[in-house]
């Protein structure tokens, strides 16, 4: 199967794409993305992720350079040409080409581009290998709602843990757990739901803000509140969730083991819960 791109409004063979050795993105890290899961062809929660790019780039004193309506059009379009059914798609929104020069220039045009790459299909809830979660300092700037391409503290936490034989890096900061390096964590504590508040230490995650609607539903009580780590090790039931994973239970924190073992009966009715959704979009 060919792979295509779209690139500043063209789509075109991926491996025809060129990037200015001067985007900002590329030299200062200077852009914002999105990473959009593909069911059956169709964008799961686009408008959500589409709402979150649009926070994103104004934050960084960025603009979308389409309206939402075109952009979701054209993410069609692009779907359409790549021929993945079930996948992702990456977007990435960068300040464009300019001199090297740290401040903002006033008059860069900015990159836009976007692709689709295939994902091995969605889990079954409550089944699979457990996740190993490393605790590592959070070292992450104070924006963490920013979906920000300055992903060094992610990919240096990551990295360390799959290194030691874990799958994923939880953040701690100051004795709290935030979220991971790239998913949201959760934690079931006497029945109720707990996980950190988003805003300047945790992305709002779209996989996140759905499982909360499941909550609600499944008449689950949700605690948003800082989660001290001792706290979490705990849990009676722990999992993280991110648009590529959807719900993935955690069997250990460092070398503790969590729960009983198993996918604990809330993790696995929030996940069936989500699937619902996604099979009802
Ligand atoms: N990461 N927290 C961080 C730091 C993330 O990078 C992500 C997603 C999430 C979960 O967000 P969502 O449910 O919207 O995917 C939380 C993506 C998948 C990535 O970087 O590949």
């Amino acid at each position: 199967m060919s792979d295509y791109i779209w690139l500043n409004g063209e789509i075109i063979p991926f491996s025809e794409a060129r990037i200015g050795v001067e985007d900002r993105g590329f030299q200062f890290a200077d852009g914002v993305y999105e990473v959009v899961r593909l069911y059956q062809g169709k964008p799961f929660t686009l408008s959500e992720h589409l709402d979150r790019l649009t926070r994103s780039a104004e934050a960084i004193r960025l603009s979308v350079p389409l309206a939402k309506n075109a952009l979701a059009a054209e993410i069609g379009k692009l779907v359409a040409r790549s021929g993945h059914r079930d996948g992702m798609v990456y977007l990435q929104l960068t300040r464009g080409c300019s001199p090297r020069n740290h401040v903002i220039p006033p008059d860069a045009k900015p990159t836009l581009l976007f692709y689709a790459r295939p994902l091995p299909p969605p889990p079954v809830p409550g089944e699979g290998e457990g996740v190993k979660l490393l605790a590592v300092a959070d070292e992450r700037w104070k924006r963490c709602w920013i979906k920000s391409i300055a992903l060094l503290p992610n990919i240096l936490a990551k990295s360390e843990a799959v290194a030691g034989g874990f799958d994923e890096a939880v953040f701690i900061d100051h004795g709290m757990a935030t979220e991971c390096s790239a998913s949201n964590l959760f934690a079931v504590i006497s029945g109720k739901l707990v996980t950190h508040p988003i805003g300047s230490k945790v992305l709002p995650g779209i996989t996140r803000a759905v499982l909360l609607e499941c909550a609600e539903e499944l008449k689950i009580q949700v605690d948003e509140r800082p989660l001290p780590e001792e706290e979490a090790t705990r849990a009676s039931e722990l999992f993280i969730t991110s648009t590529t994973r959807e719900v993935s239970w955690v069997a250990r924190w460092n070398e503790r083991y969590i729960g009983q073992g198993r996918c604990g009966p809330i993790t696995a009715a929030l996940h069936r819960a989500l699937q619902s959704r996604i099979a009802a979009s």
